[in-house]
């Protein structure tokens, strides 16, 4: 039978999955243990055996694609189960009636969550991600009697919501269960490879992304030289986005005024002077807008920023810039302690995209974006050091990375017609350094 044949594949570690009852299942481990296969493997047999409703989730799925449903889809076809049928958003057993659906937990609102009160078994893959008040939301909602929540995850922090509610003490009725690479005995030499140089060049690395443990609170770096330097490196990427503008304000004698201009995936140049005066500042912005058009200009509103911004609200320009207070609260609140965490986070998202990227390279401007070091608040939001810290090793305000991170503060309607390109040109041909203009 078919299931037997299944089950012989799913290394033993993970064999509670079919044969124990807990309300909590919970993996935990670094890259390569089997977790995720293993869990599909394990679900499909239980789709076939009874009528379940089966719900895939995590903390964002921004597309079925980010999902287990390709997974599922590849396993399907591996073992040719011919009684599952792939529809667009779900799959489902033909002979048994059961179903898998696939929903990302932040974005999903409470009504939609309310269809989960039916559920059988919720798989939360990568649960280090999942926020407390996702959990929250989620846990009482699974409801049905014998429900299980399997949860597969590698710890990010010590901190971890799911991890501090559940498997740090676990009860009677949680299953915790720790797998690695080496418990795996389908692990490919490939990825055994890719641990051993892991091992060998990033020890501190190894430790969390292949042996699933927290990372060390207190000191990570947010960026590190190689995603720049890969930016870095000359490429042919055309401007179709709006032009973006992000204007950190001098606040101190020691700080120079920056404005960075980004058009989507390539960020063109940083434009720097040591004016002081908010009325000389808000002049150059005014021109800047008058000439290139930009579809915002997020500057920091800390310091005399509030200032610059008032004098050019004053000047009907308040559709196109924007305050960005630092120290606010972030847009996504039980991501971010602040926006500026959000912000260099978004920054750090954009340099790791799998896309090609282009910053303008400059020395000064790496070793400011890798001067941060993150750590998590006790709801595992992220949170930078302070700006003093970053002052004292770096000699220096971060001015060109704080221009740069503020081009993210919000996102900019991509429908927007693109600036003309010629006036970006332009730019690059005038001489607006040193505040001569
Ligand atoms: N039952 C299995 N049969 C074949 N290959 C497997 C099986 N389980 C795991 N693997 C292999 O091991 C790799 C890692 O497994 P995966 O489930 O992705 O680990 P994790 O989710 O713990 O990172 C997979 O890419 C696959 O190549
Ligand atoms: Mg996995």
């Amino acid at each position: 039978m078919i299931n037997n044949v299944i089950t012989a594949r799913i290394p033993e570690v993970f064999a509670p999955l079919l044969t124990s009852h807990y309300r909590i299942k919970l993996y935990y481990g670094g890259r390569g243990g089997g977790k995720s296969y293993a869990f599909a493997d394990s679900l499909l047999i239980k789709g076939r055996m009874s009528k379940l409703l089966i719900a895939c989730l995590r903390e964002v799925q921004d597309s079925i694609k980010d999902s287990v449903y390709r997974l599922l889809c590849e396993r399907i076809s591996f073992y040719h189960l011919v009684d599952y049928e792939i529809r667009e958003n779900k799959i489902i057993n033909r002979l048994t009636g059961s179903e898998f659906i696939f929903k990302g937990l932040r974005d999903t609102d409470i009504q939609k969550i309310k269809s989960l009160e039916g559920v059988d078994i919720a798989w939360i893959e990568e649960g280090q991600s999942i926020s407390q008040k996702s959990w929250d939301i989620l846990a009482p909602t699974i409801r049905k009697e014998g429900s299980e929540i399997w949860i597969s995850m590698n710890r990010e922090n010590e901190n971890d919501p799911l991890w501090t509610m559940l498997a740090a003490h676990p009860d009677e009725r949680t299953f915790v269960a720790k797998v690695n690479y080496y418990d795996n005995p389908f692990c490919p030499e490939e990825l055994k490879l890719q641990a051993q140089k892991c091992q060998k060049e990033r020890p501190d690395d190894y430790l969390h992304i292949w042996l699933g443990q927290p990372r060390k609170s207190g000191s990570m770096q947010l960026i590190y030289p190689a995603m720049v330097r890969r930016a870095f490196e000359p490429k042919n990427i055309l401007p179709v986005s709006p032009l973006v503008i992000g204007l950190d304000i001098a606040r101190f004698g020691d700080d120079r005024t920056v404005f960075c201009l980004r058009q989507g995936r390539i960020c063109h140049k940083f434009i720097t002077f040591t004016h002081q005066d908010i009325v000389s500042i808000a002049d150059y912005c005014q021109v800047m807008i008058r000439d290139y058009k930009p579809a915002k200009v997020f500057l920091d509103a800390g310091g005399i920023g509030a200032g610059v911004y008032d004098i050019l609200a004053s000047r009907g320009l308040r559709r196109v810039v924007r305050a960005v207070n630092f120290g606010s609260r972030a847009i996504a609140e039980d991501r971010y302690c602040n926006r500026r965490a959000e912000m260099w986070d978004n920054a750090r998202d954009w340099l790791s995209s799998e896309l090609e990227v282009q910053l303008v390279p400059n020395e000064e401007l790496l070793n400011e974006l890798c001067s941060v070091n993150k750590a998590y608040d006790s709801k595992g939001r992220l949170l930078l050091e302070s700006k003093d810290e970053i002052k004292k090793r770096l000699g220096r305000s971060p001015d060109l990375a704080d221009a740069f991170v503020l081009t993210f503060a919000e996102p900019v309607c991509e429908q927007a017609p693109p600036p003309p390109v010629c006036s970006i040109e332009k730019l690059f041909s005038d001489d607006h350094s040193g505040g001569k203009w």
